[in-house]
This record gives structure tokens, sequence and C-alpha cells, in this order.
């Protein structure tokens, strides 16, 4: 496995892992994720090169097995904070979770982040996503506070903000 930033010839990878996230939330009844899709293509179409805005990918000769889309803040309300970056969205190849791919991807987008100053980095996370939500706190985020918010289907949705220090 290899983990690298990506490049325009991995969209359609990442498009295929996108599609694979937001079917398993539409069968399990959480509904559609709601990201933006840009061009009618993906979301990530214009995003992939933004200089604040960067898709680290974990790969097996070039096939997109995981991706996490990391974005810095311009926006940064906290005091103790000197430079914040977000987690857009992380999603492993679903046969291959639990084998700790998650947490290596996201150590090397620390490592990433850090090449930037960033100083902390935030979630926002679905509280029905359980496995989500493990995986953050086991990778040492801690809660801030909760929200709800109405979904594009008319339900509603809590989810926290999670952040950590890198
Ligand atoms: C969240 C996600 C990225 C985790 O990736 P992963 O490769 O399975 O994670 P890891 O194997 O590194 O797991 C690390 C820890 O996370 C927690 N965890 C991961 N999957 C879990 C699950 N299904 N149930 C409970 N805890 C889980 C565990 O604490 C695990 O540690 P352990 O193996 O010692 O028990 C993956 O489940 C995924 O792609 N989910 C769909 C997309 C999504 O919901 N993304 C999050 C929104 S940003």
């Amino acid at each position: 496995m290899d983990i690298c930033v990506a490049k325009d010839k991995h969209k359609k990878g990442i498009m295929r892992l996108y599609r694979q996230f937001n079917d398993d939330r539409i069968e399990s009844g959480v509904g559609d994720s709601d990201y933006q899709v840009l061009d009618g293509e993906m979301p990530w179409a214009k995003t992939l090169h933004d200089e604040d805005c960067m898709t680290l990918i974990l790969t097996e000769k070039d096939f997109v097995l995981g991706f996490v889309t990391l974005r810095l803040s311009s926006f940064n309300p906290f005091k103790n904070v000197d430079k914040l970056a977000e987690v857009d969205l992380m999603v492993i190849e679903k046969k291959l979770r639990k084998r700790g791919f998650g947490t290596q991807l996201f150590k090397r987008a620390s490592l990433h982040l850090r090449t930037y100053a960033v100083t902390h980095i935030l979630i926002n996370v679905a509280v029905s996503n359980k496995p989500a939500l493990n995986f953050w706190k086991k990778q040492r985020f801690k809660t801030l506070s909760s929200t709800h918010f109405e979904r594009a289907d008319g339900e509603e949705e809590e989810t926290v903000y999670m952040v950590r220090k890198i």
C-alpha cells in the first residue's frame, strides 16, 4: 500500500469510494450525504488542486482504496488554536475496513498538515455513524460541541464537532 497526494488520474477512483460511502448511507436509511457535486461529475473535481484543499489517497498499484480530503480553514474561532484544518471526508474501501488503514492514512494526513504549520484538526461527524465516531475517538479527538441540522431529505441529524492537536 502506498499513500500519496491525489492527482487528476485518481479522480475516478476517489469517486468510486465516495459513491460506495453514499450508497451505504442511503441503504442504511441515514440519507444522501448531500456533499456538493461539482461539474455534475464528482465532489472534488474543482478542489483537488485548490491551494487550501488537498486529498491524500491510499493505493495499491495505483488503484484507490482510501482517501481523506483536508481543508485549511480560513475561519478559526478558537483562541488557543494557531492554525486549523478540517477533515472534509475520509473513506476506506469497505472490504478493507478495520485493518488499520484508516489510522495509517490519518497519521500521514497529520504529518502532511504539519508541513502547512497546522496545529489542530477539526472534524464534524454524525452521531449515528458509530464506526466513524469510534474511529475519531481512537485518533484522540475530543468532542467540542454537538449540533442538530435538517438534512436534504427533511430528517434531523445530530453531529458532533471534535478537535485534536497535532
Ligand atoms: C471511519 C473509517 C474511515 C475508519 O477506517 P478503518 O480503516 O476501518 O479504521 P481502522 O481500522 O484504522 O480503525 C481504528 C479504530 O477505529 C474504530 N473503529 C473503526 N471501525 C469501527 C467499527 N466498524 N466499529 C467500531 N469501531 C470502529 C476502532 O476503535 C478501531 O480500533 P481497533 O481496530 O483497535 O478496534 C471507515 O469505517 C470508513 O471508511 N467509513 C465510511 C466513511 C465514513 O463514515 N467516514 C467518516 C466520515 S468523515
